[in-house]
């Protein structure tokens, strides 16, 4: 992915985005997240950022941990990477690519210390739960991913998902609940600030690996 920039004689001139990486090019195996910062720090990643900027700010607030977000939207990417660039923070990256991709082959095991999923795409219909990220599969790879006692925390407006998210990470035997309620933080993510004008109930839950 490149932006454009404006030249002289009026035409655009691919430039890459400075926090972009990409797996097989900037990223050349999961053990290169210490090369790619310049140094080795704690490692905090966000599932689906979208349009949100949590995790601009949890690096601004956090500038000893290095933080990555993983979106499979470019617009959103490109969007996230625009903003980390005005405001100038060097503890960030985002890596354009799916959480199956970044989860089974980005990080190495036990190498991530925070795991962040808010508001993931609730998939109503019980047809399309299937298409639900917290699966299974998710609560395999993010216990991979995670130290142990990091923490995996995750928000939802979706009744049914939440118990969704209680059965699968609790049921993996790799995660312990730590708080039903509201938290840890103290952020509010776009749609957390939608679904509560529009007088949702949020549920917050942290588990520990
Ligand atoms: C409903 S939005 C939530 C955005 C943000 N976290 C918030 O709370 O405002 C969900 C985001 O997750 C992204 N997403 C969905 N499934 C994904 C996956 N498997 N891998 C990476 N990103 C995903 C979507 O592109 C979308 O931007």
């Amino acid at each position: 992915m490149t932006k454009r920039k404006r030249s002289s004689r009026g035409g655009g001139v691919p430039e890459p985005f400075p926090r972009l990486v990409v797996p097989g090019r900037e990223l050349a195996g999961p053990a290169d997240w210490p090369r790619i910062f310049g140094r080795a720090a704690p490692l905090v990643v966000e599932i689906g950022f979208g349009y949100d900027t949590f995790l601009l700010g949890r690096a601004e607030a956090c500038p000893d941990r290095d933080h990555v977000g993983v979106e499979r939207d470019p617009s959103r990417v490109a969007a996230f990477l625009a903003e980390a660039e005005r405001r100038g923070i060097p503890n960030v990256r985002a890596l354009p690519v799916s959480a199956e991709i970044a989860l089974g082959s980005c990080f190495l095991p036990g190498s991530v210390a925070e795991l962040h999923v808010y508001f993931p795409d609730p998939w109503p219909k019980v047809r399309h739960a299937s298409h639900r990220l917290v699966q299974p599969w998710f609560a395999e790879a993010a216990a991979r991913a995670l130290r142990r006692d990091g923490v995996l925390l995750c928000a939802t407006d979706d009744g049914p998902y939440a118990a969704q998210m209680l059965d699968v990470l609790q049921g993996s035997g790799a995660f312990r609940c730590e708080s039903g309620d509201r938290p840890h933080l103290g952020w509010e993510t776009k749609f957390e600030s939608l679904w509560r004008r529009r007088g949702r109930e949020i549920r917050h839950l942290a588990f520990r690996r």
